[in-house]
């Protein structure tokens, strides 16, 4: 049962761990401890009832008043702490917001190459892919350029094996080869990748990105090259773009073909972007060479195809007017955010 003297003694305690509280939680555990709903002093105010009747208005009025004292006394700790902790982080706004960080996003040449391929992919084409590391057999040999073909000298390749029988690809065009092994025509794919070069200036890296096309039937034309890459040139240029078809060679097409847009900076006036043609090439093109069908087994009697490659750093470059490939590579920040 209480009597004044352990009253007094629970009061000169709690006093005590207040003053030694340092911050905000250790006051509340005091809170807490005495003044809580099973709180010390709470007990003592709840057995008042059950006193002896001379003593119920002595401890009650002690009990009401060290309530009173002890809550002035948090009051009082909780001001300090305060006014500490203003002193220590002087000018810091605890409440202000935190700093944002900044949400990542894709790289322009992802952009653009997404952008390409949704053109494509919206004409019924869907997405095939190979591998970087190739065999000589899929980058070369079945797309009719044999051992000594003078076409092995125009693409400075990357050899990963002493006998020359593995290599970084130097285009995607190996993708149609290991597209039509696994799958029966008809045909209609693009096929989004890196490919490697031995070459570097202000327009060309070792590695770059293509975009291959073929689409293999039995009634398709040089009309359908023609209308479904117009489409292409206008999707992405704008639908005043004018294009033009001249004749090229490429051993895995024939007839082969290089496609040119009207130039993009002078609309065809001439310009230093277009060498003051009026034109800008964007992409070789032509109908699948029947030696490549032989090579993964179609009958070129009865199937026809054609067939596109194109850079995808050289579109991005003319779509955004970017002069030196490298700027894509570096990825500095402030370029990198224009996109
Ligand atoms: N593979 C060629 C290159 O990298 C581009 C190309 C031209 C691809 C004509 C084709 C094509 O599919 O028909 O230069």
């Amino acid at each position: 049962m209480v009597d004044e003297k352990k009253l007094h003694a629970l009061r000169e305690e709690a006093l005590a761990e207040i003053a030694a509280a340092r911050d905000e939680r250790a006051l509340e555990a005091c809170r807490v401890k005495y003044l809580g709903r099973k709180g010390q002093l709470t007990n003592v105010l709840k057995s008042i009832a059950q006193l002896p009747p001379e003593l119920k208005p002595i401890i009650g009025r002690l009990a009401n008043q060290f309530k009173k004292e002890i809550e002035a006394a948090l009051r009082q700790a909780k001001e300090e702490i305060k006014k500490r902790q203003e002193e220590t982080l002087p000018g810091i706004d605890l409440t202000l917001p935190g700093r944002p960080y900044p949400l990542g996003k894709l790289h322009p040449i992802t952009q653009v190459m997404v952008e390409l391929c949704d053109i494509f992919l919206r004409m019924g084409f869907s997405i095939a892919s190979g591998p970087e590391v190739e065999l000589d057999y899929y980058n070369f040999e079945a797309l009719n350029i044999p051992q000594d073909h003078p076409a092995r000298d125009m693409q400075a390749t990357f050899y990963l094996s002493g006998d020359k029988g593995v290599l970084l690809r130097t285009h995607t065009s190996p993708i149609q080869i290991r597209t039509m092994e696994r799958e029966r025509p008809p045909l209609r794919i693009i096929a989004p990748g890196k490919v490697y070069r031995c070459d570097s200036d202000v327009t060309h890296t070792p590695m770059f990105h293509q975009i291959e096309g073929l689409m293999v039937d039995k009634d398709v034309s040089f009309a359908d090259l023609k209308g479904i890459l117009t489409l292409f040139a206008q999707e992405t240029f704008g639908s005043e773009t004018r294009v033009r078809f001249r004749p090229s060679y490429f051993p895995f097409t024939e007839p082969s073909v290089e496609m040119d847009i009207s130039c993009v900076m002078c609309g065809g006036e001439g310009c230093r972007v277009c060498g003051q043609t009026g034109w800008l090439e964007i992409l070789g093109a032509g109908m699948v060479h029947p030696n490549v069908f032989r090579a993964v087994g179609y009958d070129p009697e009865e199937w026809v195809g054609f067939a596109f490659g194109l850079g995808v750093e050289r579109i991005a470059m003319l779509k955004y007017g970017i002069n030196d490939i490298r700027l894509f590579y570096e990825n500095h920040l402030r370029f990198l955010e224009q996109f």
